[in-house]
């Protein structure tokens, strides 16, 4: 913070930068760990495999990741699948919908622990894109990958409870027994 001017960067700029990178760092991880763990859990015991590797973690972020939609402020006219879009319009992506498109995705509703490629958008794309992904993988890997060796037989112990929430999916509540 101290050496912010002599970078030339504006104290509201770092501030907010900060603020985007503990939102943006607690929030989608957490939520992250509630969606990701109901998924594995409506898979039948007997078919589950243990969530500890990269793409396993990347295939669930392609399949219920939280982000669903991102948006971006077009910088020069242009031509985007067909329809003209004017300098400074704003364009919303939706995140969701792409992981899930089949025409790159074969079986987009199936997950397939070793898909491979599987450039799914769900952590952005380009100079934005999340600046957390390894952190948000890591941590992943850790917390599914413990419950599913540790707790193989692990099921909901209620009805869960979803965030209705358009961009960010989560959830209020997730009861497990263990
Ligand atoms: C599963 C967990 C996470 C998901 C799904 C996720 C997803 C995303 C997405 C979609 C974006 C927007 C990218 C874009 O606009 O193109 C983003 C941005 C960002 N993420 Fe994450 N994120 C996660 C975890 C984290 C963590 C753990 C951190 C920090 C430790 C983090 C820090 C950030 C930051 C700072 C940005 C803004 C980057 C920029 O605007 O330049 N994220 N994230």
């Amino acid at each position: 913070m101290a050496k912010a001017p002599d970078a030339g960067v504006g104290r509201e700029v770092v501030l907010n930068s900060l603020r985007v990178v503990l939102q943006a760092g607690f929030q989608t991880a957490s939520r992250f760990l509630a969606t990701g763990l109901l998924t594995l859990l409506r898979v039948p015991p007997g078919e589950r495999v243990v969530v500890d590797t990269d793409k396993a973690v990347h295939e669930l972020v392609r399949h219920c990741g939280p982000v669903h939609v991102e948006s971006r402020a077009c910088v020069r006219d242009t031509v985007l699948g067909g329809r003209r879009i004017r300098r400074g319009q704003i364009v919303s992506c939706f995140l969701g919908a792409a992981n899930r498109d089949a025409s790159v995705f074969p079986e987009p509703d199936r997950l397939v622990w070793d898909r491979t490629p599987n450039r799914h958008p769900g952590f952005g794309r380009g100079p934005h894109a999340c600046l957390g992904a390894h952190v948000a993988v890591e941590v992943a890997r850790h917390v599914l990958g413990t419950v599913g060796r540790r707790f193989p037989q692990a099921r909901p112990a209620a009805e869960p409870v979803p965030r209705p929430d358009v961009t960010e999916h989560g959830m209020y509540s997730l009861r497990v027994s263990f």
